[in-house]
């Protein structure tokens, strides 16, 4: 394991990126959590449990760990959310948020203190300009308590597993980042190819994030909307694969 790199992707949104070369080797791995800082900061998916102390200390290097208030993620999986009862023992005032899905199936018996539930669309004002929206992405990558959160001062979208990729390389890329999701696709077969995949992510795309923060890969710079509609392309065509069926979109 590598020591986490914190890179700036956005105006006060950090990337806290730990390179694993023993993960999907020779190419390795990057777990990346994301710091959005207002005046009650929010960390956007925890790393795994294992990996609590290197978080911790890539944190304390940005903001004082206790003072987080707002603790979310993708979807629940260890390497999203693995150390938030840490979390949650080391800041008092720290909360973890998350869809109705997340907070009736899992957080509410997960979670050492009763999860915050957000509404498809609801917005945290974190403070200092900084608001961040939560939207349903269900089964998208994968998990049916999916979402992901898009800043809007900056529309910068914090994706999740959206666009996984191996390898290390830069901590942001005006690069193809659809191409390497593909080919990450297609090594791991990770999705839950289902009917409202292609649709979930164009709903994103209207968004027309600028930035988009990866958990497995660099953030990309650019047109995000593009990104994301060329992606739900691929799953769409997938979807076709599997069900020869279905409609062409
Ligand atoms: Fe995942
Ligand atoms: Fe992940």
């Amino acid at each position: 394991m590598e020591p986490t790199v914190i890179t700036e992707i956005s105006d006060g949104i950090f990337r806290l990126s730990t390179f694993v070369p023993e993960v999907a080797a020779p190419a390795g791995f990057t777990f990346n959590q994301f710091l959005v800082i207002g005046d009650d900061p929010l960390l956007f998916h925890t790393g795994p449990r294992r990996m609590f102390p290197l978080v911790r200390e890539a944190v304390s290097r940005v903001v004082a760990p206790e003072r987080l208030r707002w603790i979310t993620f993708g979807h629940v999986e260890a390497d999203e959310c693995g150390s938030m009862n840490e979390w949650l023992a080391i800041a008092a005032q720290a909360q973890v948020a998350h869809g109705a899905i997340a907070c009736s199936v899992q957080l509410t018996d997960l979670a050492d203190r009763p999860p915050f539930e957000l509404a498809d669309g609801q917005v945290i004002d974190l403070g200092r300009g900084k608001r961040v929206r939560y939207l349903d992405t269900p089964h998208t990558p994968h998990a049916w308590d999916a979402g992901v959160v898009f800043e809007e001062s900056t529309a910068t979208l914090l994706c999740g597993d959206l666009f996984t990729q191996v390898g290390g390389g830069p901590a942001v890329t005006t690069g193809d980042i659809v191409g390497p999701a593909i080919a990450g696709e297609e090594m791991f077969h990770y999705s839950s190819l289902n009917p409202n995949m292609g649709s979930t992510i164009r709903q994103l795309a209207t968004l027309a994030p600028r930035t988009l923060g990866l958990m497995h890969g660099p953030s990309f710079s650019g047109d995000g909307a593009a990104a994301l509609l060329a992606l739900a392309d691929d799953y769409d065509r997938r979807g076709r694969q599997i069900r020869p069926d279905a409609a062409a979109a």
